[in-house]
């Protein structure tokens, strides 16, 4: 007997009708209309049955911090960075797994059930590692987190020196941090921003691990970090494990160059990561009018072949002051800012929280098909690109088969004068648009 069979489930590809059979946690079979004693049994109702979200880029050790020890006035990324050096030395690890833990229950609620997490290793007591590395533990029932060494005050430029923030990193790793992170960028000089990336990117070949590096988030279009990278992931065989996260100095980068770069970093196979809430935000504030969007050319890469995820990176931290952990806001950002408003593009919207962001995770078992995991979200919506325009409800949310989380859909009643009775409202499909 399945322990869970979905009948009546529209999918991501347009496929309509299907059921999808679980057993033990994974999926046993995907078809149409199947029949088979289940222990429990649900009619999807033709709504979309979709992969779990992931968010490929996030800092869970500051999130729902916004306000301590105070706001960012300027709104930009270095005030955001001087401000998380205010808050450090004021973090306990209680506080820290407190917040984290209730951002992950938020996340788990949103269908969100994979989470890479930059961890700040700059600090030599690893408080925000160790917390994290708690959080992980007790999140893996019903989340993945993946963490990151992240280097915020730059491994070259912080103020312990050199070989002090690189005993950090490594510690970290040492202590179960899964990814060898970077900010090449932040370093005092292009040449020491260089020379970071050669460093972390050996320590990752060595080690066998992944890399996502921040890279290059600026406005400056002569920020090419990323040409580095690409070439140090060549030179190490890194081919597919190694991710540039922002990049946003693309944005303004000259456009003959680009023709240049974006071929290499394909060939590399880089896998590319943009934050769109928080670099729509960030980026161009040092302009007049007009202003720069300041996120990186993600048509064109996608254009070229490389996996471009979309992430969260911030939620209520010295960065940004909103967000929800809502991977569909997320996207909706990412559509508007890039101008990706074709059928075509706005599925890979949806793609770059979904499958494409498993992807540069390295996600095994991610996916809705014979012998992957059981983990998927019935949302209240048709197809992705209607996901994307209401920020779906997540009716339901499943991990290895099991129900995590439920929502309520989303229902309005309306009592107009020139309308006989009331009226149930939603904005599912034109056709349910005013129901009487
Ligand atoms: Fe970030």
């Amino acid at each position: 007997m399945l322990d869970l069979l979905i009948k009546n489930a529209t999918l991501p590809d347009g496929r309509t009708g299907m059921s999808v059979a679980v057993l033990d946690g994974k999926i046993v079979e995907v078809a149409p209309a199947l029949d088979a004693p289940a222990a429990n049994l649900l009619d999807a109702q033709n709504q979309l049955l979709s992969p779990p979200f992931v968010d490929a880029h996030f800092h869970m050790d500051a999130t729902l911090s916004y306000g301590l020890p105070r706001v960012n006035q300027s709104g930009t990324l270095l005030e955001g960075i001087a401000l998380w050096g205010e808050l450090k030395p004021l973090l306990t690890e209680e506080a820290l797994m407190e917040r984290a833990l209730t951002y992950c229950d938020w996340a788990v609620a949103k269908g969100l059930l994979a989470i890479r997490s930059h961890v700040d290793v700059c600090d030599p007591r690893l408080l925000a590692v160790r917390a994290l590395l708690e959080v992980k533990r007790r999140v893996a029932p019903y989340l993945d987190l993946q963490l990151v060494a992240f280097p915020q005050d730059g491994v070259l430029r912080g103020t312990q020196g050199p070989q002090q923030h690189m005993a950090n990193l490594q510690r970290a790793l040492d202590l179960g941090v899964d990814v060898v992170g970077g900010i090449p960028h932040f370093e005092r000089t292009q040449h020491d921003g260089a020379l970071s990336i050669k460093l972390l990117c050996e320590l990752a070949a060595a080690r066998g691990l992944m890399v996502d590096m921040h890279c290059d988030e600026s406005d400056d279009p002569l920020s090419r970090h990323v040409e580095t990278l690409a070439f140090e992931t060549q030179r190490l065989g890194l081919q597919g494990r190694v991710t540039g996260s922002h990049l946003t100095s693309m944005h303004s980068m000259d456009n003959y160059y680009v023709s240049k770069l974006i071929p290499l970093m394909a060939e590399a196979g880089l896998h590319v990561v943009a934050n769109p809430l928080i670099n729509i935000t960030l980026q161009g504030r040092h302009d007049t009018y007009p202003k720069r969007r300041g996120m990186t050319r993600v048509p064109e890469l996608l254009a070229a072949g490389i996996h471009v995820a979309f992430g969260h990176d911030c939620v209520m931290d010295p960065w940004y002051s909103l967000g929800s952990g809502d991977m569909l806001e997320v996207a909706q950002m990412g559509l508007h800012v890039a101008q990706m408003t074709s059928q075509t593009a706005m599925r890979q919207c949806f793609s770059a929280v979904t499958g494409n962001a498993a992807r540069v995770l390295g996600l095994q078992g991610y996916g809705l098909e014979a012998g992957c995991y059981a983990d998927f979200c019935l949302l209240q919506a048709r197809d992705p690109v209607e996901a994307i325009r209401l920020r779906a409800p997540r009716l339901k949310v499943f991990r290895r088969g099991k129900l995590l989380c439920e929502t309520p859909a989303s229902v309005g009643r309306l009592h107009l004068p020139d309308r006989p009775g009331s009226t149930t409202w939603q904005t599912s499909s034109p056709a349910d648009n005013c129901e009487q």
